[in-house]
């Protein structure tokens, strides 16, 4: 059966998903939807990361197998979900902002069924109902495939759900792809995290780590590749440590990264995201013999200050991480590395800032997020005050961006007259005579339209310019030719 769904549109930090417009598939949905009761229609908003993105694609499956349709007129819906994330106060607050405009709706039409699934409902759980009464549904990051039956109990009964036990296994194998597009897919390794980074909700909302047998993984990856699938990110909040408690020695992510070799049609292979704990040498070889996996390795380091990396409880040092990045530099060629900071972490001193800006270029960063300090409650990190004023926060976390825009720009400018292979992903937004697609290290390209492109296949491209975000350049060879390279970038 194809897909009646596949297609996720980015708004800002919040993914909408909605039926494709007239792709034969999208026609479908849309026939489908035409036919589908009110009650039967999903409105479905997704926050955060791309494990709530995956977590939604899985919902979206579990609701079209439960007879439950798409819509992307909330008006038009009889159930609502949001799909929540509570790393910082900005993203819980969205989310209530939008469930508050819903108050008066739920007074009008009390069939309508208003669900908050997530990271924020694994937080606060019943909490939610006290302070929204109109919500129905509070399900938690590990019983959304219970997502069908309680709808039907909320409608039954007309009271309010709560499911967010944190020890069920989430047994539910997936078959189809829903995004980004119908040739990449996230595929989920494992859940959960069992760090304890003073400043991080996410031990709290995902709950101790969990692999997926290999077997699994490997068939899930296989499943997709035969619905036209050419890159798979695999997911985990420490992908890395991926194979901890799987009871078999030896099974780390490496496995995968050599499983995913042999599996016909997948031809790139990412994974996020890494800790620097666990870039074990067995990892970085088999990034480096495997040709499908991708030169690009997203590790965040939060800070470039020993001091604060101790009262994250980050588990390494400033030492630690450069000898991490040049161990992947020896063995990888073209390898590149995007990170993650934090700025205004508590008690954090104008010379431990300077530590983080000073790292940018040490290492050459390819691409960096900065992320001002958020104080969490239910974290090690609350009970320190969040002493930082907002404005040395918002400072620090604008010459930490412009310190890595410089980096990226020199790096990408390194690139020009290279060549690169290109998996195409379709016109450019902004201007639909060029197109665009993204490099085995994760740049984005965009070059003049030709005959022979086409969404999902592989170009190779000659960089001409570069900007800080985007390659320019233009078409060579054919597509088949570029598929073949196994040294572009
Ligand atoms: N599992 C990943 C990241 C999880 S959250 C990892 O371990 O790297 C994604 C990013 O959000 C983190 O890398 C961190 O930079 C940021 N973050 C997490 N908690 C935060 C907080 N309380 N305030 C600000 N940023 C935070
Ligand atoms: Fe949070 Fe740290 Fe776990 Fe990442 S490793 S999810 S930052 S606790
Ligand atoms: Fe947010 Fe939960 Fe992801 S807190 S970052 S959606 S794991």
């Amino acid at each position: 059966m194809r897909p009646t769904y596949h297609m996720a549109i980015e708004t800002g930090e919040t993914t909408v998903f909605a039926p494709l417009p007239g792709d034969a598939a999208g026609a479908g949905a849309a026939a489908g939807l035409a036919d589908t009761p009110k009650e039967r229609r999903v409105y479905f908003e997704v926050f955060g990361c791309q494990m709530n993105k995956l977590d939604a694609e899985i919902m979206l499956e579990i609701l079209g197998n439960a007879g439950y349709r798409l819509t992307h007129d909330p008006d038009e819906a009889g159930v609502i979900l949001y799909n929540t994330c509570s790393v910082r106060q900005q993203a819980e607050e969205r989310v209530y902002s939008r469930l508050g405009t819903l108050r008066r709706r739920k007074l009008r039409e009390p069939d309508l069924v208003i669900g908050l699934l997530g990271c924020i409902a694994q937080h606060h759980g019943a909490d939610l109902f006290r302070r929204m009464p109109h919500l129905d549904l509070v399900i938690g990051t590990r019983e959304f495939h219970k997502l069908p039956s309680l709808i039907a109990g909320v409608r039954a009964t007309s009271e309010k759900r709560l499911a967010t036990e944190l020890d069920s296994p989430l047994e539910f194998q997936r078959t189809r792809n829903f995004g980004p597009n119908r040739y990449q897919a996230y595929v989920s390794v494992m859940r959960g995290c069992d760090m304890v980074c003073t400043y991080c909700i996410v031990p709290t909302t995902r709950g101790k780590e969990v692999s997926h047998p290999p077997e699994q993984v490997l068939a899930e990856c296989r499943r997709l590749a035969e619905t036209g699938v050419r890159e798979v990110t695999l997911l985990g909040q420490t992908v890395n440590s991926y194979g901890k408690r799987l009871g078999t020695a030896g099974i780390g992510l490496h496995t995968l990264l050599y499983g995913l070799e042999e599996i016909d049609g997948i031809e790139r292979v990412r994974f996020i995201t890494s800790h620097p704990r666990f870039m074990r040498p067995l990892l970085v070889e088999a990034m480096a013999k495997c040709r499908k996996s991708c030169e690009y390795l997203h590790l965040p380091v939060q800070s470039g200050a020993d001091s604060v990396l101790k009262r994250m409880k980050r588990t390494y040092d400033r030492d630690y991480y450069l000898r991490v990045v040049e161990r992947c530099r020896a063995a990888i060629p073209n390898f590149a590395i995007a990170t993650d900071f934090i700025v205004g972490f508590p008690g954090e001193t104008e010379a431990e800032f300077q530590a983080s800006l000073s790292l940018v270029r040490e290492v050459g960063f390819d691409h960096g997020y900065v992320f001002k300090y958020s104080p969490r409650p239910g974290t090690e990190g609350y009970a320190i005050p969040d002493d930082v004023p907002d404005a040395v926060k918002r400072e620090r976390n604008q010459i930490l961006l412009d310190e890595l825009g410089r980096v990226q720009i020199e790096k990408n400018r390194g690139r020009v007259g290279a060549r690169a292979q290109v998996l195409v992903e379709g016109p450019s937004k902004s201007d639909p005579a060029m197109w665009t697609g993204r490099t085995r290290d994760h740049r984005i390209v965009v070059w003049p339209k030709t005959a022979a492109d086409e969404a999902g296949t592989f170009a190779e491209i000659e960089v001409a310019a570069a900007t800080a975000l985007t390659l320019r350049g233009h078409r060579v060879g054919a597509a088949a030719a570029a598929l073949a390279a196994t040294s572009t970038q």
